[in-house]
């Protein structure tokens, strides 16, 4: 055989995963952070030169960007191991498909999951929250009559699946208004436990809602659900690798989380957990016989998708992991809290968004006698600042969502901008 297609071959089928970073650019970074010596995570939050290391890492905007709830953009180092995994990759892709991309997909699985802090025959890596989610709520056996809870601030398309299950199956969809600014965890527990009837089986529950910002005492909900025997559905889609938590804190039966949001993956990519005793629970979208019904590979039967963006989740975890989970929420709380105190007292203002520990970096504001939009579109229009209205029945205000790579000075312009507006 010719020396260079052994090579090629020997290489191709190694087994063990490629690297999944690019040396020149994370190390690099790696070591300027090691120059502030792991600061902990309250003196790391305030320290403005340590996050222009990390702000440098990030796409540059012609506008002030405080709408990062959508996503987040990856940062240099994932961006360009991505599209070195694409060229690697599309250089022999048959060959990787059959002979590499179980090896690559396995070790990453088994970083997301060590991130997660579960097992690793727990997980399923998915598109985003939507699939993973929806791969439960349709892969779930109900029958007429069953009731599931869930609250008008959980994310639209949650609540449609439920709904869709209504048609289909005759599911109850228990849709409850949750407070905005919670007295206490058990005043939130309570109106969670007041919906429940004997029929009740499933209960959906935000950990951070997506339009206000608001975390939600989970672990507390769960274990009154639990002893209610009502299975647990977490919505993670914002809380992971936003705040600090592994999953067996929360002890929901099943969560979904999208990593393309604070993991700053490429587009594409998310996580299903699943306890291992209630993976039998789950039929599989797209069929698989093959496997145990408490395996939770056979979920991962899903068809031909981009590997590309599997491998880079790799690269993603390690960036997050170089600035590290507490760190990360300690600045977005403090970018959020930074604002908030501003505007708080600022005649008509008004906030959605509670205080202290019941929020991180997403936050919504008000001006009294505007509407979300008209405040949105000024803040745009007026002061090139990027917010989204968010305008409900439950809540009225546009969600301002900061990054580590904001900046203080971005969000006085913020704050100057909202007192000028409501003073208008
Ligand atoms: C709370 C919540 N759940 C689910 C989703 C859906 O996420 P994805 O579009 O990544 O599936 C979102 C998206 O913003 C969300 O905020």
């Amino acid at each position: 055989m010719h020396t260079s297609r052994r090579a090629f071959l020997r290489s191709a089928t190694a087994g063990a995963a490629v690297p999944f970073f690019t040396p020149s650019i994370l190390d690099t970074l790696e070591r300027r952070l090691e120059a502030y010596g792991h600061p902990a995570p309250q003196t790391a939050a305030t320290d403005e030169a340590f996050w222009s290391e990390i702000r440098a890492a990030y796409p540059k905007y012609a506008y002030i960007n405080l709408e990062n709830g959508f996503s987040s953009p990856e940062p240099a180092a994932t961006f360009e191991a991505f599209q070195r995994h694409q060229q690697e990759i599309n250089g022999g892709l048959s060959f990787y498909m059959r002979r590499k991309k179980a090896a690559d997909d396995a070790a990453v699985k088994a970083q997301l999951a060590q991130l997660a802090g579960v097992p690793v025959e727990e997980i399923v890596i998915t598109r985003n929250t939507t699939e993973s989610l929806g791969t439960v709520t349709h892969g779930i056996d109900l029958a007429p009559g069953d009731e599931a809870v869930m609250c008008n601030q959980d994310y639209g398309s949650m609540l449609e699946q439920f709904r869709q299950q209504s048609r289909r199956r005759g599911l109850k969809c228990v849709e409850i208004a949750i407070p905005l600014l919670p007295r206490d965890d058990e005043e939130m527990v309570e109106t969670y436990a007041r919906a429940f009837t004997p029929r009740t089986k499933l209960l959906l529950v935000s950990h951070m809602v997506n339009i206000t910002g608001q975390i939600l005492p989970v672990r507390k909900i769960a274990d009154m659900a639990h002893a209610h025997g009502v299975a647990v559905i977490v919505d993670a889609a914002h809380s992971f690798a936003h705040v600090n938590f592994t999953l067996p804190e929360l002890d929901g039966d099943y969560l979904g989380a999208s990593l393309h949001k604070w993991l700053c993956t490429p587009l594409g990519a998310g996580l299903l957990h699943i306890k291992k005793d209630k993976i039998k629970t789950v039929w599989p979208l797209f069929g698989d016989t093959a496997r145990a019904e408490d395996d939770i590979r056979k979920l991962e039967r899903i068809g031909t998708h981009p590997a590309w963006t599997t491998m880079a989740i790799g690269d993603a975890i390690r960036f997050h992991t170089m600035i590290g989970s507490a760190r990360k929420e300690a600045r977005l709380r403090y970018l959020q809290q930074y604002w908030t105190d501003k505007v708080r007292g600022i005649p008509k203002v008004y906030l959605n968004t509670p205080t202290g520990y019941r929020a991180c970096g997403i936050a919504n504001v008000g001006i009294t006698g505007m509407t979300p939009a008209a405040l949105a579109t000024a803040l745009f229009d007026k002061y090139n600042i990027f917010t989204v209205a968010i305008d409900t029945v439950a809540v009225k205000g546009t969600r301002v969502t900061p990054h580590l790579y904001t900046t203080t000075a971005e969000l006085d312009a913020f704050v100057k901008a909202v007192g000028e507006l409501a003073r208008a």
